[in-house]
């Protein structure tokens, strides 16, 4: 990334955040917040609704996880953040992406066959449609640039080909964005991806350090064939889920790799590296858990940052959607 930018990402209010998307996600939504780029970050609680929670608790995970994007840094004075439905511009313009978008690419998207692997009892069309939504969410203010998770890749491939599709028919519109694919992956604690529904394998950024060495200790799946701590470990290829969160959080390992080499020589036990893994992860969260206490009876505050956001997105998305509505000729009377 070296020009300016508009830097869009959503998140979807399904829950808390977790250590994962922390460090592969928000902390990167911070260092994007440079003079010269525009920065959108929103709660995506209309895709929420594909897989319909209590209305309680989406209302309060909204509010939770802007919580935990400000105290991880995001800062309103810099970026834009609102929630998707506040703008509702963006569903509109989702109606017309949705009349040039085929049906069967829908089909054919892993997210979709994802989803319906889970719900089986609820394949609503919300899921069907889910990313001509997005697509709306990142065409909509004209996104440059959208940092996104692995798993996300086709729904923004599907993006750009609506808007190319849209460009070549009704003339110049919208900007083909790019996309950032090198979000940090994060295992969680059974060794696959942090944060996956099904699996409890995630840490929760607000507990406290004694919490996350118990669940280490306890859950964290490391060399199994490492039996007794005499036995030299794999770091690298058979410990699951506590030497690549080293190389992320424990200053200096990826240049010295003394934990790397320690554990080949068997000179340390699975638990004394966990406890060092925990030690970094606490040093990282203790700064952010300060300034979320802060926040934790301030819902007013976010309310009034939600509010402000989505009045400044609206301005933006607000201009596009009336030229694609002007191009495809419907009038508001
Ligand atoms: N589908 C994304 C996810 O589950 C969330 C999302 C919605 C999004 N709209 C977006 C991400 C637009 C990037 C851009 O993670
Ligand atoms: Fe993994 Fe550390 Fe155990 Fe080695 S010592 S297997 S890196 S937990």
């Amino acid at each position: 990334m070296h020009k300016t930018e508009i830097v869009l990402s959503g998140i979807r209010a399904t829950g808390k955040l977790h250590f994962g998307n922390f460090l592969g996600a928000v902390q990167n939504f911070v260092k994007f917040q440079q003079p010269g780029n525009t920065c959108l970050y929103f709660i995506a609680d209309l895709h929420t609704l594909t897989t319909l929670q209590s209305p309680e608790e989406l209302r309060g995970n909204l509010i939770e996880i802007v919580k935990d994007y400000i105290a991880a840094g995001l800062d309103p004075e810099k970026s834009v953040i609102y929630a998707q439905s506040s703008v509702p511009e963006i569903s509109e313009l989702c109606l017309y992406l949705s009349m040039l978008q085929p049906l069967g690419d829908l089909e054919r998207i892993p997210t979709f066959k994802d989803l319906i692997r889970k719900n089986p009892d609820n394949v609503n069309l919300g899921i069907v449609t889910y990313p001509v939504l997005m697509a709306a969410d990142i065409l909509g203010p004209k996104a440059t640039f959208v940092p996104v998770g692995e798993d996300q890749v086709p729904n923004i491939e599907l993006a750009r080909s609506l808007a190319t599709r849209f460009n070549n028919r009704f003339g110049d519109t919208f900007v083909i964005p790019n996309m950032m694919q090198h979000m940090i992956r994060v295992p969680g604690l059974d060794g696959s991806k942090m944060g996956k529904s099904e699996a409890d394998n995630a840490i929760d950024i607000n507990s406290p350090r004694e919490v996350i060495l118990e669940r280490y200790l306890k859950k964290g799946i490391t060399d199994p064939e490492r039996k007794r701590a005499s036995d030299p470990g794999d770091p690298y290829d058979r410990c699951q889920s506590v030497y690549s969160v080293h190389e992320l959080v424990t200053p200096g390992e990826v240049e010295t790799r003394t934990i790397a080499n320690a554990c080949r020589t068997a000179q340390i036990g699975c638990s004394e590296c966990k406890h060092r893994l925990v030690d970094g992860i606490a040093k990282i969260l203790e700064p952010f858990q300060a300034a979320r206490a802060e926040l934790s009876e301030k819902d007013d505050y976010i309310k009034e940052i939600l509010h402000e956001g989505g009045k400044k997105a609206r301005v933006m998305i607000r201009e596009t959607t009336s030229d694609v509505r002007d191009k495809m000729g419907i009038v508001i009377y």
